[in-house]
């Protein structure tokens, strides 16, 4: 059983409205990592599912996000970017996790309780188990450090539950790695421009709440300046912040996109009005968006290579991912191997 030191695996769905919190929080963070690990990278199309996608849609979102891996500088020859359907795999693993995982360890799951909202009779059963088709993406591979956004933290959680439960019940300590979430940056968790209170989403009715990857220069620095404020100049101190959503989340955006610490940001601000901030974040944003985004559509506009590159990448995925089914088939007593 080979195990390389440090391999990375992190996902994205591809349900469209791919945003600056997919962008700061998991993508571009998912870039720097590829000096140092084996990196995997993922548009999690059976995920997306959970909640319907228009099947052309699905197709069409699927590419953009590996366009958006690419264009921001994931390396798909030295690394894998692949989209999950194509690696059967992970539905194979995902059931057997499923009989390993507890129902009181997913009833827990908070993005369970908020995506299924009040009527949760109707939510699909996908939806529920989608937790457990995550950790089989990870373990999958036995990846060792997973790239994701402060919301995705209680998944990984129980991902490191379900690893360490498989180990113990088929008397294989080690078997599985417990993933380390990798959550760094002042922008783990980017909120809404229309309310600091809201994590920004791609499925908020409000255009105006996101910064999508795709948006024109123009529609990036009018977002920003629209964004909500409140009626104070901006703090002094770090202290201040709490209780300040808005102006927390402009300064962390400000920091992400200027490589600097929040707290060199808060000094450069402090006392200015909220338009002196906006204004600068909104030429930032556009200096650092605005070209991922021409890169995709330039990308995207060749759909036969963005598919020849995730066949590619689902080939060399499965090449990693198969003898580790292998011997997940044999430990949990399936014959046939
Ligand atoms: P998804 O598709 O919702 O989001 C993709 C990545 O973007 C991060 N993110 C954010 N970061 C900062 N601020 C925000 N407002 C924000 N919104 C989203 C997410 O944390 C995530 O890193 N379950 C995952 C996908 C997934 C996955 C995996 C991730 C499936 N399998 C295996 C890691 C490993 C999800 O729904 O991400």
């Amino acid at each position: 059983m080979t195990q390389v030191k440090a391999r990375v695996l992190s996902g994205v769905q591809p349900t469209g409205n791919l945003h600056l919190g997919n962008y700061l929080g998991a993508i571009r963070n998912f870039v720097g990592l590829q000096q140092t690990h084996e990196c995997l990278y993922c548009v999690v199309d059976m995920h997306a599912i959970t909640v319907f996608q228009d099947p052309v849609e699905l197709a069409a979102n699927t590419r953009e996000v590996a366009a958006a891996f690419i264009a921001a500088g994931v390396d798909p020859k030295n690394h894998i970017v692949f989209n999950q359907a194509q690696v059967s795999q992970h539905a194979e693993l995902a059931w057997v996790l499923n009989c390993v995982a507890r129902m009181g360890w997913l009833n827990r799951m908070t993005q369970f309780k908020e995506k299924a909202g009040k009527d949760r009779e109707k939510a699909s059963v996908g939806l529920y188990v989608y937790p457990n088709l995550m950790a089989a993406d990870i373990l999958l591979y036995k990846a060792t450090h997973v790239p994701v956004g402060e919301d995705q933290k209680q998944h990984l959680e129980l991902a490191r539950d379900i690893a360490q439960k498989f180990n113990n019940d088929f008397n294989a300590p080690e078997f599985f790695p417990l993933p380390e979430p990798i959550i760094q940056g002042p922008a783990t968790r980017v909120m809404s421009l229309r309310d600091g209170s809201k994590k920004m989403s791609k499925s908020d009715p409000s255009d105006l709440s996101r910064i999508t990857m795709t948006d024109q220069a123009d529609d990036i620095a009018r977002k920003i300046r629209k964004a909500k404020t409140d009626p104070d100049a901006l703090p002094e101190t770090a202290d201040e912040l709490p209780g300040r959503p808005e102006a927390a989340n402009l300064l962390g955006l400000f920091a992400a996109l200027t490589d600097q610490q929040l707290s060199a940001v808060i000094g450069q601000f402090a006392g200015a009005q909220f338009s002196v901030l906006k204004e600068q974040l909104a030429e930032v944003a556009v200096e650092k968006i605005a070209p991922i985004g021409a890169e995709m559509k330039r990308l995207t506009d060749d759909p036969a290579t963005i598919d020849a590159i995730l066949a590619d990448g689902a080939a060399r995925a499965r090449a990693i991912a198969e003898p580790i089914m292998a011997e997940v088939r044999q430990r949990v007593g399936f014959l046939g191997n």
